[in-house]
């Protein structure tokens, strides 16, 4: 079969299908005239996933590679079967096909910024597990249609922070749009990693006379959160729980819902408290992996909520260089990241 740019040639089961949605994929390694050939460092497991994988396992270590060896051995690609989600990955390139549209020098480190749910991938070995950096180091490799984005690794950032700040480059991104100034804007799980960018983003897009709620669900980065200085209030309540955040949200907001809230966290059932505490001109962003089309919709619904409803694509133009800017841009941004996500 000719070698499709999307990678429809290395779908197996069920044929038809696009790769993301397949069931398993072709991972031999030997590339087409359109793909490239990359040798892969680290995995950055998509949150929603690493944390279905550590909770299924009790988070040890030796249980979680097996889970992730046995899902690329049965799918061809890093997609869990949970949350359906990916995340990304971390290498070198080896090989350029000669139709690849993107011809890159073997040996550029790039991060990929397609899922790792659609990417042909093959482990030889799980090396490290990051249990703090949801990123697993690994020997393998790993294939790119001639559809799939990438990015060189900046010189003057760690790679292991741009690969975790490129994992969800595209919900900051997202904000510069959403967001206007003097808007009332409420973020769920906005110490999380994109929960930070976000938080940020809001704040600069909002401007002083608009208002950027925080909610977490502990203490924990409370200090993180805090120190970032974007969130004009921080709320700590679980999303999980629609009344208590509905509550806590219109205390700090004069009695109103906001006008954007922007959905961060890596759990699921927080669909209707992003409703909820949204106005019915407002605007919803599911970022979260762990959103569900049918509790959203229906859950709208049966409240009369009119809110519209974003799905939270991943991609956005130039969102790989607009969210490295950020870190570049923010001191705070930046010396959050490499306490979480450096060596
Ligand atoms: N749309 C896309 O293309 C795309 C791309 C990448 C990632 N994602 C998704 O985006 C979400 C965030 O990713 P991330 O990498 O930023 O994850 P992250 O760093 O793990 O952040 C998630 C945050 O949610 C918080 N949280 C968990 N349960 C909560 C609850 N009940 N109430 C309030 N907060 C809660 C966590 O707090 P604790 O740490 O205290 O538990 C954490 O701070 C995930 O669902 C991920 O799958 C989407």
């Amino acid at each position: 079969m000719k070698p499709c740019r999307y990678g429809t040639h290395r779908v197996l089961e069920p044929l038809g299908v696009l790769p993301q949605a397949a069931y398993r994929l072709d991972n031999t390694m030997e590339i087409a005239d359109n793909e490239m050939l990359i040798e892969v460092k680290t995995l950055n497991i998509d949150s929603a996933s690493f944390t279905q994988i550590k909770q299924a396992t009790g988070a040890d270590p030796v249980k979680m590679a097996q889970m992730i060896l046995d899902i690329v051995a049965k799918r061809g690609k890093m997609q869990n079967p949970v949350t359906g989600s990916g995340g990304m990955l971390l290498g070198k390139v080896k090989a350029v096909g000669k139709d690849f549209p993107q011809q890159t020098a073997v040996g550029t480190r790039i991060a990929t910024l397609v899922s790792l749910s659609l990417t042909p991938l093959r482990i030889d070995a799980i090396e490290a597990i990051h249990l703090d950096k949801d990123q697993v180091d690994i020997k393998g490799q790993a294939i790119l249609f001639a559809s799939g984005i990438f990015s060189p690794i900046p010189t003057d950032i760690d790679e292991h922070i741009a690969l975790s700040a490129l994992d969800v480059a595209g919900a900051p991104a997202q904000v510069a749009k959403l967001v206007k100034a003097n808007d009332h804007v409420a973020i769920l799980g906005a110490a999380g990693k994109s929960g930070i960018l976000c938080a940020y983003m809001a704040k600069k897009m909002a401007g002083a006379n608009g208002k950027v709620i925080g909610v977490i669900s502990n203490d924990h980065k409370l200090a993180d959160l805090q120190s970032l200085h974007a969130c004009d209030e921080i709320i700590i309540a679980s999303a999980t729980e629609p009344m208590d955040v509905y509550r806590k949200v219109l205390a700090v907001n004069n009695n109103e819902q906001v006008d954007v809230t922007i959905n961060v966290v890596n759990v699921p059932n927080t669909e209707m408290t992003s409703i909820l505490i949204t106005k019915n001109t407002g605007i919803v962003y599911f970022f979260s992996m762990a959103t569900s089309f049918t509790k959203a919709a229906l859950g709208a619904e049966g409240i009369a909520s009119e809110a519209t409803m974003l799905i939270g694509n991943g991609y956005t133009k130039d969102h790989a260089q607009f969210t490295l800017d950020l870190l570049r841009e923010s001191k705070e941004l930046r010396i959050l990241f490499e306490k979480r996500y450096g060596k």
